[in-house]
């Protein structure tokens, strides 16, 4: 037998050895930002469920943007809250709606950070779902239509990466179809390919005001007891056109990161989302655990599982770690 010819403590005796054998390096460059926008000026709401989490008026984002380029933090991920909600989610592809005008904004101070767009109804339409309705269901088709508008509106303003999250099927093909004819194709798609229908989403639906009016999403997102239904979902996002796909949640869902990985050769995102951002804060507050040690814990599995991304409302805690370390 080995023992104890091989000792596998040998390693182990020193950081530096441990350092030379680590095979996981978890990076400020894998890091994605998500950020909410509001529209008005002066605006700094922090997110009671999510400590150290704000919704901002764009000239607010902008001083937020600076702390995050400083960081060296490669990327950031936009969601929008409206004025007004109606039925067809109609501010989604205003113009001049939140999104719009932080990703010009953005765009014009740092041409050179990754902005990426949330396109999804939930936090435009009146219900709340993540489609147009037909009676109490969510239509498919009739949503893929307004979604393209969507994606289309965050391109003109500048997106680099279009990400829908909605979970309509066909939305990539629709969404790149619409970008190619009008001369946007080298906007990328980050698709939600792997959307689990997750109660780890609660804290988000109250940042981006996005809870669903009636019923659940149970109609449109996965089944939390699915994995081959993942791989199908990935399988057709790529062939309809996207260029990275994701899994998400990130920490209930690391087989899943792992498996895409292992079968598909595109990039892999995981969002390690608010809920469970929110658990750690909650957990840290009462001083029951460590709340750096865990969150660098937390986000080394996510890219241990075979994550290439990680979007993260820790980025910036976790991008001031590392780099003090590099
Ligand atoms: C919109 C969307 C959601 C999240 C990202 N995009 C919420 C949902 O599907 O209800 C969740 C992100 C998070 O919890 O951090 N569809």
């Amino acid at each position: 037998m080995y023992f104890p010819v091989y000792r596998p403590r040998r390693f182990r005796r020193t950081e530096n050895m441990r350092r030379m054998v680590r095979e996981t390096r978890l990076s400020v460059d894998q890091l994605v930002y998500p950020l909410f926008v509001m529209p008005g000026r002066g605006v700094r709401n922090p997110v009671a469920s999510m400590p150290g989490v704000f919704q901002f008026s764009v000239d607010r984002l902008m001083e937020e943007m600076r702390g995050v380029v400083e960081l060296q933090i490669p990327g950031v991920l936009l969601f929008g809250l409206p004025e007004e909600k109606d039925e067809l989610g109609s501010q989604a592809h205003a113009e001049n709606g939140p999104v719009q005008e932080a990703v010009r904004a953005i765009k014009q101070s740092y041409p050179e950070l990754t902005v990426i767009t949330d396109v999804c109804l939930c936090e435009y339409t009146s219900h709340g779902h993540c489609g147009l309705l037909r009676g109490t269901e969510v239509d498919n088709d009739s949503t893929l239509d307004i979604l393209a508008e969507v994606a289309l509106s965050h391109a003109k303003a500048g997106a680099d990466i279009i990400a829908p999250s909605d979970m309509m099927d066909g939305r990539v093909q629709a969404i790149r179809d619409a970008l190619d004819e009008n001369g946007f194709e080298n906007a990328a798609i980050l698709a939600y390919s792997a959307k689990y229908c997750s109660g780890f989403y609660g804290p988000f639906r109250d940042a981006a005001d996005s809870a669903p009016q009636f019923g659940d999403r149970r109609a449109y997102q996965m089944d939390a007891c699915n994995s081959e239904e993942a791989i199908r979902e990935v399988a057709l996002d790529i062939e309809e056109g996207a260029d990275m796909v994701m899994v998400k949640p990130a920490l209930a869902y690391l087989d899943i990161i792992r498996r895409v990985k292992d079968e598909f050769d595109r990039p892999v995102a995981a969002y390690n989302v608010s809920g469970e951002y929110a658990m750690v804060k909650a957990a840290a507050a009462n001083g029951w655990i460590d709340e750096e040690r865990i969150m660098m814990e937390i986000l080394t599995s996510i890219a241990r599982a075979g994550a290439d991304v990680i979007l993260t409302y820790f980025a910036k805690d976790a991008a001031r770690l590392l780099r003090g370390k590099s």
